[in-house]
């Protein structure tokens, strides 16, 4: 094992490290299964990012090469017993045994490799502030120029493409992609997805938003004309009432309290592959947490009983995708200061079958636990 930590030392100051996994789980349960470390060069610093896939949700921390070390020698073996560092020109795989026996075998590439220290550079590639859609939607001068006010917002759409990205980027289609974008708003992030979607992943797609405020509906569907954008278009139409019959991709951000809950039941209906929403506002379940008088030494507290109620909303929603076959994440959203309505939902459509009787179980713990007669979302998909 010191022989593999000192290969990793030494290519990490010769910068010929160009990538590194930890797989094989020294306990079959834990919750971590692997973690893929990459170098990084932020502000001119070279560090490693480690990305450490969980079960439901990945994490991403950048070390120098110090820390590097230390946390590696904290992962393997007690927790990893298997990792490939991949070199310029070697791979080398440390093999640990059950019973703590150590094997390195190396390997020279035949093929031509270099580092990749792209971090910060990559995200401006998803969007371009220089399409014109964004002079129209506001956010850049008619040079493509992203005004003072709009560079924050700008930032949150390159992290949510960034984000998009990863999702879809793995996924195979057949044909042209159904999205449907509930509750699009302004239509920031509908455009962000149309841009990455058909300029860099070059898929065909048909975007819908559907907004029920007709001044951005037409608004945007101007837009959509005056720049000849094919496969977008904004639907005057409560979530609600909007029943794709083909979906692929449903995506709902911020959606009102329950309107998420629609547009989950309706990709859920129409068999999406992936669903995507940032929950808004969540009334429905502090209201029956709170008609329950079920409060406890935390939840006197309004803000507190607020908070559980947000997290007790999306648990359900997870474990009701989790019902139908999706394997569900949760993970931070584009952060947005003093609010807590970063949570992003990730349901991804599986074929292993699910135990529905354990999650049904699980759900009604929960709601009993915390006085809950019925989730929204439960009712619209009529289990429960
Ligand atoms: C907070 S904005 C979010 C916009 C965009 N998705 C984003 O995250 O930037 C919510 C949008 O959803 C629309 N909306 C709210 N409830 C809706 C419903 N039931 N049906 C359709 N649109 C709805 C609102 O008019 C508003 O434009």
């Amino acid at each position: 094992m010191e022989r593999f930590f000192r290969y990793v030392t030494e290519a990490a100051e010769q910068s010929i490290l160009v990538k590194m996994t930890l797989s094989k789980p020294a306990d079959k349960h834990d919750e971590l299964r692997n973690v893929y470390v990459k170098p990084v060069l932020i502000k001119e610093r070279r560090l490693f990012a480690f990305t450490y896939h969980y079960e439901r949700r990945d994490e991403t921390k950048n070390y120098d090469a110090t820390q590097m070390l230390e946390v590696l020698k904290a992962l393997i073996p007690s927790r990893f017993l298997n990792a490939v560092l991949f070199t310029v020109s070697e791979d080398v795989t440390l093999l640990v045994s059950s019973k703590g026996k150590a094997i390195i075998q190396t390997k020279k590439v035949q093929e031509c490799r270099e580092q990749n220290l792209e971090h910060d550079k990559q995200k401006n590639r998803l969007v371009n502030p220089a399409n014109p859609w964004w002079y129209q939607l506001g956010l850049t001068t008619r040079e493509g120029k992203i005004t003072a006010d709009m560079q924050h917002k700008f930032k949150q759409i390159y992290k949510y493409a960034e984000i998009v990205e990863s999702l879809i980027k793995p996924m195979k289609f057949d044909g042209t992609v159904h999205i449907a974008d509930m509750g699009a708003g302004k239509g920031y992030l509908t455009f962000a997805l149309y841009e990455l979607l058909t300029q860099k992943l070059n898929l065909d797609v048909l975007i819908k938003g559907v907004e029920i405020r007709s001044d951005l509906v037409l608004k945007i569907n101007d837009i959509i004309k005056s720049d000849n954008l094919k496969g977008m278009e904004f639907v005057e139409s409560s979530i609600e009432a909007f029943h794709p019959e083909k979906l692929d991709v449903l995506i709902a951000l911020h959606a009102c309290n329950t309107a998420t809950d629609d547009a989950i039941a309706s990709g859920i209906k129409a068999g999406a592959k992936l669903i995507v929403c940032a929950p808004c506002c969540h009334k429905q379940i502090r209201q029956e947490m709170e008609a329950s008088g079920k409060t406890d030494m935390i939840t006197r507290y309004g803000i507190f009983l607020e908070r559980q109620a947000v997290m007790i909303t999306d648990t359900i929603r997870a474990l009701i995708l989790e019902y139908f076959g999706y394997k569900t994440q949760v993970m931070e959203f584009i952060e947005m200061e003093h609010t807590p309505k970063n949570v992003l939902l990730v349901g991804r459509k599986s074929e292993k079958p699910v135990d529905k009787q354990a999650i049904l179980e699980e759900i009604n713990a929960l709601k009993q636990r915390f006085g809950i007669k019925k989730h929204y979302l439960e009712t619209l998909l009529k289990i429960g």
